[in-house]
């Protein structure tokens, strides 16, 4: 039976994504390090820490930086993020994400945010979304990034529910990963061939309909 939806942010509820490929293109440039759309799918669903890790192997500069300066770029890839996000507003909500919100809430399920971002609280504020959430995880608490089930986990237990009875909505390949490692149905939004491990994908937010969720979720819990 399910009892919560439990949503990545990042490229599900908003197309925040896209703007931190920006920032990390923009600190990629400043090193000599070219990170294109292939290289940053790479990235989604990744803490800022590992993901800056990532790009110093990509460009094989693993070794040139210290401790310290890798923490200004994290901060200076962080500062302009939260630039680029700063006028967020309600009409940023991907399409389809508010009437799947609706009908989750209509039907007395529970709702849970997994987002990898430490900034996920101030998005879902900009997008006048948080009242609608009943438990958002802390990612400054998670010590797994995701492909690690940690921050699904986090979401389940603050909802009080067993995660076996989750949903999980994600559009990386590490987030998906994270879902079925944590014994949670998994919604993937976005490329079916790039998705495949999820339970089922939708090709886009638009197309997300509760009832076929819902629906295949019981014949899958049946068989
Ligand atoms: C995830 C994004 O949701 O959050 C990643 O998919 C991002 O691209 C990660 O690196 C961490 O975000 P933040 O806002 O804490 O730097
Ligand atoms: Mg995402």
């Amino acid at each position: 039976m399910i009892e919560a939806f439990i949503f990545d942010l990042d490229g599900v509820i908003t197309d925040t994504a896209n703007y931190h490929y920006l920032a990390w293109k923009a600190l990629g440039d400043k090193l000599g390090i070219k990170i294109d759309e292939e290289f940053n799918e790479t990235l989604k669903g990744i803490s800022r820490m590992e993901s800056l890790e990532r790009i110093l192997i990509y460009g094989n500069k693993q070794n040139d930086f210290t401790v310290k300066e890798k923490e200004k770029m994290a901060n200076d890839k962080n500062q302009y993020y939260v630039e680029l996000i700063k006028n967020i507003s309600p009409k940023d909500i991907l399409p389809g994400i508010e009437k799947l919100l609706k009908d989750i809430k209509s039907n007395n399920i529970k709702i849970g945010l997994a987002s990898a971002s430490k900034n996920a609280t101030m998005v879902l504020e900009n997008l006048g979304l948080k009242e609608s959430f009943d438990f958002i995880a802390d990612a400054s608490k998670c010590k797994n990034s995701k492909p690690n089930p940690e921050i699904f986990l986090m979401a389940a237990k603050g909802l009080g529910i067993n995660p076996i009875n989750c949903i999980g909505v994600e559009d990386a390949i590490a987030g998906i990963d994270a879902i079925n490692d944590a014994n949670m149905y998994s919604v993937g939004v976005g490329d079916e061939s790039s998705l495949g491990k999820a339970n089922i994908v939708f090709s886009d937010t638009n197309k997300l309909n509760f009832k076929y969720i819902v629906e295949n979720y019981s014949c899958c819990s049946n068989c």
